[in-house]
């Protein structure tokens, strides 16, 4: 899978150990910044990956910040993302299943690595199930719609 990711300063040393795990697991992973862990701002990085991902619908987007909130924040302000913030296993797999989540957020002064790379591994695998979900969707992107 094609996976764009992007951090900020809270994030960079998670995004890196992600990185690393997703390119093992057989990702084409392409990298949007932050490169150092210098202070940073979060939507900067979040736009450009949330811009990408919903142009891409073949793309998934993983965004980290220090707690996951900003980037979830800035990311769901782009028209056609469904960015979820997880940090469990079991909200991983329905943000895949039940909201099509599109990014995946994470709190990297939240998250211990191993739990990090778990969440993304059952986020990435989980599918949409459709059905009654797809029509909940279709209220949120009607709105959406209707706003912008
Ligand atoms: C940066 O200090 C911190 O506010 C940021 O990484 C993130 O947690 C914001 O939501």
């Amino acid at each position: 899978m094609k996976i764009v990711v992007g951090s900020d300063h809270g994030g960079f040393d998670l995004k890196e150990d992600l990185k690393a795990f997703l390119t093992e697991l057989g990702h084409e992973v392409e990298d949007y910044g932050v490169y150092d862990a210098q202070s940073s701002d979060y939507p900067d990085v979040a736009f450009r990956v949330a811009e990408d991902v919903a142009k891409a619908p073949e793309k998934k987007g993983i965004l980290i910040c220090g707690t996951g909130i900003g980037m979830s924040i800035a990311a769901n302000k782009v028209k056609g993302v469904r960015a979820s913030l997880c940090h469990d296993t079991f909200s991983a797999r329905c943000a895949r299943e039940d909201n099509d989540a599109n990014i995946l957020t994470l709190g990297g002064r939240v998250l211990g690595k191993g739990l990090a790379r778990e969440i993304a591994r059952i986020w990435l695998e989980a599918s949409f199930t459709g059905g009654r979900h797809a029509r909940r969707l279709g209220k949120i992107e009607k709105y959406e719609n209707s706003k912008r």
